[in-house]
């Protein structure tokens, strides 16, 4: 089936157009990525320095979404403020994420919150959410509430079309990988505590560097992923609004518990558009695992 069927089919009309317009925006982000690897001299509101592909991805996706006519605004982590429009869903974005692996050719991602509420927002007001992965191919994965599905680009001949690659996604029971960003000498000491626990349980540790492609593979394997609290950072990296909401949203939706290290990751009432949380994300039985451990209460 294609994306366009199923989305008519199983979508709101403003999160089915919306969908739609970031699966085509996707390719062009995607055939862009080889030439749009360099530095520049700006920085983004997290103080990050920006690449051409974090800009040139945030005003692809910008366009595609406005031009539905369904965005009321979209807000960026690489922006300082959203573009408004008329439509009724907020759109929070992650346009690029895992940027500093293009030079590398690590899967890369994009990542997209649409909230039912003015941003910022708590991920309960999120009406659908979803990601896209970079990979060895380009895939689709979200959830309007009603389960995780997949679509996967398949190129034919001059033209590229998305087909359906899977519908009612779930984490597996057995847990097999995890993954945590930053070093250990950084993490908290619950984390580190946790993440040595790990030896001899079995679990493989699967890292690359890029959050999308990080929970991706404990979406098909079961297991966790966590940018943690850091002794340095003990709000963590990772942005609320536009990386850990919309994708603890999915991983619920797939079985899942995301967590702050002290409750749900989709409580969280951000304050500011950028704000960051620590995550730990995947299996609920790790996350809650790890949970208790940092907040005994
Ligand atoms: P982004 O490229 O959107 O800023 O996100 C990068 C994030 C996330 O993808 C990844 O988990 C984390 O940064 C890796 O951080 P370090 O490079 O500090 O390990
Ligand atoms: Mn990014
Ligand atoms: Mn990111």
């Amino acid at each position: 089936m294609k994306l366009e069927e199923f989305l008519r089919l199983n979508a709101p009309e403003d999160l089915a157009a919306l969908t739609a317009a970031v699966a085509k925006a996707s390719l062009e982000v995607w055939g862009s990525i080889p030439f749009k690897t360099g530095l520049l001299e700006e920085t983004n509101p997290s103080g990050e320095a920006q690449k051409a592909i974090d800009v040139y991805s945030n005003d692809v996706f910008v366009e595609a979404l406005i031009a539905t006519g369904h965005a009321a605004e979209v807000a960026s982590e690489e922006m300082e403020e959203p573009v408004e429009s008329k439509g009724g869903v907020s759109v929070a974005m992650d346009p690029l994420d895992g940027s500093s692996n293009v030079e590398t050719n690590n899967p890369l991602g994009s990542i997209f919150g649409f909230y039912s509420d003015r941003l910022p927002a708590s991920g309960r007001r999120l009406a659908g959410a979803l990601y896209v992965t970079y990979g060895a191919s380009l895939t689709l994965t979200f959830s309007f509430g009603k389960g995780v599905h997949r679509f996967v680009a398949l190129r034919e001949g001059a033209g590229t079309s998305f087909q359906l690659f899977g519908v009612g996604l779930k984490l597996p029971e057995k847990p097999e990988v995890y993954g945590f960003g930053g070093s250990r000498s950084e993490w908290i000491p619950a984390v580190a505590r946790f993440w040595d626990s790990f030896d001899g349980r079995g679990l493989r540790n699967r890292y690359c560097g890029t959050f999308v492609g990080d929970y991706n593979q404990v979406l098909a394997r079961g297991g966790i992923f966590s940018y943690p609290a850091l002794v340095k950072r003990p709000k963590g990296k990772l942005r609320v609004l536009y990386e850990c909401a919309p994708m603890a949203y999915i991983n619920e939706q797939a079985g899942g518990y995301a967590s702050d290290g002290s409750g749900n990751v989709l409580d969280i009432e951000p304050r500011a558009l950028a704000e960051t949380s620590p995550l730990y994300i995947g299996s609920a039985g790790l996350v809650h695992e790890i949970e208790k451990s940092i907040s005994p209460t």
